[in-house]
């Protein structure tokens, strides 16, 4: 695959840029934004809560009326099938002086809530959710007291819950988390006014800030870029180019971990952009010599998982996952649609209870594939189909569209068709 591609915008700044946006006096432009679904979701949701944005789809101005410019939904609040719209929004709609319940798709009304419903809790808020934990959520919003929490599992979306209840809060909110996860939400606080110190894993914000509109311009996105990035290193010859990408060193583990295993990338050019790092990257086909995530790394490249497996069957010493339990609790069990897509494909893999061993030096079959709705298996399974000895079939590809709709036609644009056998 030869060329050069731009990619969407960052889902997780996105997120946290249309949330932030609505809580701050005057209007917030945001460019590039999201084109994924996950994101739609949270702008619906802010409408719903009588924050007008306008704007086509990735230029979008909010029209922010300030902390306590949020009204009470006349319905439901739709997060679809986003985790972190439900699970950062939880932290707003905590602090609100009105109720509100929070919903999703199938996929989401699975996934727990107790992370966020403890820590809310704490600061006193009432949260009743179906069986204890699960989605719908049933949000009292209250008056919240600030808390010194420490984060049991590494999650952003967590920490992100605490920091916009803290928002709420009078005095300071500290979070402190088990290992460094995306740091977005401090970021984009910052720049929009917040007062926030972070020392080490320990971030605390002050509470009742006054924030104000800004203009921003969301990087592309590191985690659609790695389909493109691992794509381009399992097939010989290629030779890519990605530009304006998020580079943010809490993201950008990924290039570190791939450099570390022999691929070629460079970075020609990076800069600052509202205190979150952009770049371009141009990346050859090398050949790898495999290698472990573990530990923190298991963290920070949580996203990245299903597509690096697939690049760690090509490798020469293969690829070791620990430490991924988390994985099991995504959009699908992760772990387990990585393996048997895998085994599909006459790829050998072992299923760990908090991982995956996959053997290197390995030939992809061309096989029927299924995402079970996960868009990151979809573009995972894509990218493994082109290295296959032919033609695969992915049940449910559309799931890509969650984080990335163009993915197909991006694909497509980068890669020559093989004729049929
Ligand atoms: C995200 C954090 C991660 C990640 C998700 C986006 C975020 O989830 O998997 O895609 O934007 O904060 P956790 O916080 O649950 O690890």
């Amino acid at each position: 695959m030869t060329g050069s591609i731009t990619l969407p915008g960052d889902k997780s700044i996105s997120h946290r840029y249309a949330m932030i946006g609505a809580l701050a006096e005057g209007d917030t432009s945001i460019a590039n934004f999201s084109t994924g679904a996950d994101c739609r979701s949270t702008v619906e949701c802010v409408r719903a809560l009588g924050i007008e944005v306008a704007g086509a789809a990735t230029e979008l101005v909010i029209h922010g009326k300030g902390l306590d410019g949020l009204r009470a939904p006349v319905c439901d609040l739709d997060a679809g099938n986003s985790g972190s719209t439900i699970r950062m929004l939880s932290g707003i709609l905590a602090g609100q002086p009105f109720s509100s319940r929070i919903l999703g798709d199938e996929s989401l009304s699975r996934r727990p809530m107790k992370r966020v419903m403890t820590p809310l809790g704490q600061m006193g808020a009432h949260i009743e959710a179906r069986d204890g934990q699960f989605p719908p959520l049933r949000i009292e919003g209250r008056t919240l007291r600030a808390i010194d929490y420490t984060l049991p599992v590494p999650s952003s979306q967590v920490k992100t819950c605490v920091l916009f209840a803290g928002l709420y809060a009078s005095g300071a909110t500290t979070v402190t988390e088990p290992v460094r996860c995306r740091d977005h939400t401090e970021i984009a606080l910052r720049e929009f006014g917040a007062e926030i110190a972070v020392e080490s894993r320990r971030i605390t914000i002050a509470g009742r800030p006054r924030l104000r509109g800004r203009q921003l311009v969301v990087p592309s996105d590191l985690s659609s870029a790695a389909f493109f990035l691992v794509a381009a290193l399992l097939v010989p010859g290629s030779r890519l180019g990605i530009s304006g990408v998020g580079l943010n060193p809490t993201r950008s583990a990924l290039l570190d971990f791939l450099a570390g295993m022999g691929a070629r990338i460079r970075v020609p050019k990076l800069e600052s952009q509202a205190g979150e790092l952009v770049g371009d990257l141009e990346v050859e086909y090398s050949e790898l010599r495999g290698g472990t995530i573990d530990g923190p790394l298991t963290a920070a490249l949580i996203d990245e998982i299903p597509a690096l497996a697939v690049l760690g069957a090509a490798t020469r010493e293969g690829l070791t996952v620990r430490g991924a339990g988390e994985l099991r609790i995504k959009e699908t069990d992760r772990i387990r649609m990585v393996v048997d897509n895998l085994r599909r494909m006459g790829v050998e893999a072992e299923e760990l209870p908090d991982g995956m061993a996959i053997p290197g030096r390995q030939k992809f079959r061309a096989a029927a594939l299924d995402s079970s709705g996960d868009h990151r298996i979809a573009m995972a399974f894509a990218v493994a189909a082109l290295a296959a000895d032919g033609e695969s079939e992915i049940a449910g590809a559309d799931a890509a569209s969650v984080s990335f709709p163009e993915f197909w036609d991006t694909l497509a644009s980068v890669t020559q068709p093989r004729p049929r056998e």
